[in-house]
């Protein structure tokens, strides 16, 4: 039966290794039976969500009979007046990564190529595979950080896609807007570049290169995201900017009602409610501050980050220190799924409370080890 199975799956699918996502807090709660959980392993907001959503989504209950609004009428006016620009040069995704994921259906053919850097969110290479491209990865340098010439260098007459991650995931890393000023001016027009900000709220440098200022001139998708600084990663929902001659394509494959009702009313209750993100940007800072101290006091290696994780780099095999967090409740995410060492762990920037208890356990875990 397996065999006949085998023989039916297009060749690229079999090519595809399954996603392999942070542990969710039920598997860990049952496996160890613990009652508290902290997880710092998908970059979730640590202060929950708007309470202005919560009440929006509580009064509208009552129509989760009807299909949704597939446009996203009210929603798309919304961003259009946030981002002062055109609703046509919006469009809406059951997550930020479907946008990306239906930017690649509709440009990549089978055998072109898509540049993408290395590490970077595990989902590129599925998609591409998805569609029979072929994944270009790049590394970043040593220090993860970007240098795009050598994005550039790999350009070739096949290459239909390069996807910027910026920040990027798992690094905390960006592209600066110097560097990719100069990029974009030496990109040809039959190249679409996808640009990946779904931690852009986060950054802190100043020079700091968004494709935002750039996307009406050239061939630019840029997705962003509510699952992130907004606290929306459950109800799906983000989305993609570019000019209305891409997205009109890009809108032609768009399952009918990809994004729900309560996703839409949630949005637009949570980008009225920008004292929400501020809140989140500061906790966010302070986090960081407090555990680049507290790594820098036991010794391990950090990657300064502009997101709201931070790659960490330990002297000898994490795998340990990872499955001992779990059993004292907290959850961080090794980056062997990333294809990085297993040396190295990402971990996200919880509350100051969640931060503080992350270095208590992890002190002791690393006296104990030594
Ligand atoms: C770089 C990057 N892009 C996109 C996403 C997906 O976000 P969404 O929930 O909007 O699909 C993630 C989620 O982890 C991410 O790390």
């Amino acid at each position: 039966m397996g065999d006949n199975i085998d023989k039916l799956v297009r060749k690229e699918i079999k090519e595809i290794a399954p996603y392999v996502p942070g542990k969710p807090i039920d598997d860990v709660k049952r496996l160890y039976n613990l009652k508290r959980i902290i997880k710092l392993a998908s970059n979730e907001n640590p202060l929950g969500y708007s309470q202005k959503v919560k009440e929006a989504l509580r009064e509208n209950l009552d129509n989760i009979n009807r299909y949704p609004d597939g446009s996203g009428y009210y929603l798309k006016k919304e961003l259009s007046n946030f981002l002062n620009i055109p609703e046509d040069e919006i469009i809406l995704g059951s997550g930020s990564s479907e946008v990306i994921s239906l930017a690649i259906e509709t440009f990549v053919n089978p055998g072109e190529e898509v540049i993408y850097p290395f590490p970077s969110f595990i989902i590129y290479r599925i998609l591409v595979l998805k569609v029979g491209g072929v994944p270009v990865e790049v590394p970043l340098e040593e220090n993860f950080s970007y240098n795009l010439n050598k994005f550039f260098e790999r350009i070739t007459s096949k290459t239909k896609v390069i996807i910027l991650c910026n920040p990027n995931n798992p690094t905390g890393t960006i592209v600066y807007k110097e560097q990719l000023e100069k990029f974009l001016s030496k990109i040809p027009d039959n190249i679409i570049i996808i640009s990946d900000e779904a931690y852009f709220e986060y950054v802190e440098n100043k020079n700091f290169g968004t494709c935002f200022p750039y996307y009406k001139d050239k061939n630019i998708v840029l997705t962003r995201s509510f699952s992130k600084i907004y606290g929306l990663a459950s109800l799906r929902i983000g989305y993609g900017i570019g000019k209305s001659e891409i997205l009109n394509y890009m809108e032609r494959i768009r399952p009918p009602f990809n994004t729900t009702g309560l996703a839409q009313i949630a949005a637009i209750t949570a980008l009225n409610d920008q004292d929400f993100v501020k809140k989140s940007i500061n906790v966010n800072k302070e986090g960081k501050r407090f555990l680049y101290g507290s790594f820098e006091k036991l010794g391990i290696e950090y990657i300064p980050t502009e997101a709201n994780f931070i790659l960490c780099k330990f002297k000898q095999d994490a795998t340990d220190i990872v499955k001992e967090l779990e059993k004292r409740g907290i959850i961080i995410r090794g980056m062997k799924s990333f294809n990085l060492s297993n040396q190295y762990v990402r971990i996200t920037i919880g509350t100051e409370e969640e931060n503080k208890l992350l270095i208590k356990e992890l002190s002791e875990i690393i006296k104990y080890q030594k």
